[in-house]
């Protein structure tokens, strides 16, 4: 099977693209990356690739007047690298509807807590303020809401009583590393169909596309 084209965005420290790049390198993950891109110039993300061969740009939202502008020239930049299938990772800026529909079903975003609770900012503190005893994380493909689109896959991880947020934090990014690369590869296997709020995993022999 052709190696399916991944556009990543990423604003800050980059460790899930780590992950995506290291499952890619032990064969987890039948991928490649065509682009990074960070609205961020200081971005953790950039420094880590900054000896690797993938193509890294920065497209900073203060250079564009109209948020559509910026949006139009970071999907420009995807299409420049054939990409087909986004994926936010620590993607601070909130996209708008046009880019959501432009791209729509394929771009994926992980999120530190079991969706529907807790979207937005401050995912881990939010859990550990509303005392839940189980939280974790979620792979989703991203609608015009925040945080609202039809989920992928969702792991728990324990709260403790103890937590801090930047602890809890830790537990949850351990899993977000393995479980992003998986649902991306299913995504490259063709194996995940969108059938309203609800994604179907399809199995092996039942996949959507073949190359
Ligand atoms: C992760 O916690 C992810 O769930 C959230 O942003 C954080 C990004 O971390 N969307 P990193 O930049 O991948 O290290």
């Amino acid at each position: 099977m052709n190696k399916k084209v991944l556009g990543v965005l990423a604003s800050g420290r980059g460790s899930n693209m780590q992950a995506i790049v290291d499952a890619i390198d032990a064969g987890r993950l039948n991928a490649k990356i065509g682009v990074v891109i960070s609205d961020n110039p200081n971005a953790n993300v950039l420094k880590r690739l900054a000896d690797s061969d993938v193509p890294v740009t920065c497209i900073e939202r203060k250079n564009f007047a109209a948020k559509e502008e910026w949006e139009a020239a970071i999907a420009a930049e995807l299409n420049a690298h054939q990409v087909e299938l986004v994926i936010l990772a620590g993607f601070m800026r909130i996209l708008s509807p046009y880019f959501v529909n432009l791209l729509s079903g394929r771009v994926m975003n992980i999120h530190p807590s079991l969706l529907p609770a807790f979207p937005g900012k401050n995912a881990q503190e939010q859990a550990i303020r509303y005392g839940v005893r189980v939280s974790g994380c979620t792979v989703h493909f991203i609608d015009e809401g925040m945080d609202t689109g039809p989920i992928i896959l969702q792991e728990a991880v324990p709260v403790e009583s103890d937590d801090t947020a930047e602890i809890l934090a830790e537990r949850i990014l351990h899993v977000e590393h393995v479980l992003y690369p998986r649902a991306i590869a299913l995504y490259c296997e063709g194996r995940l169909k969108i059938e309203g709020r609800r994604v179907i995993i399809l199995e092996k022999g039942e996949e959507l596309y073949e190359d």
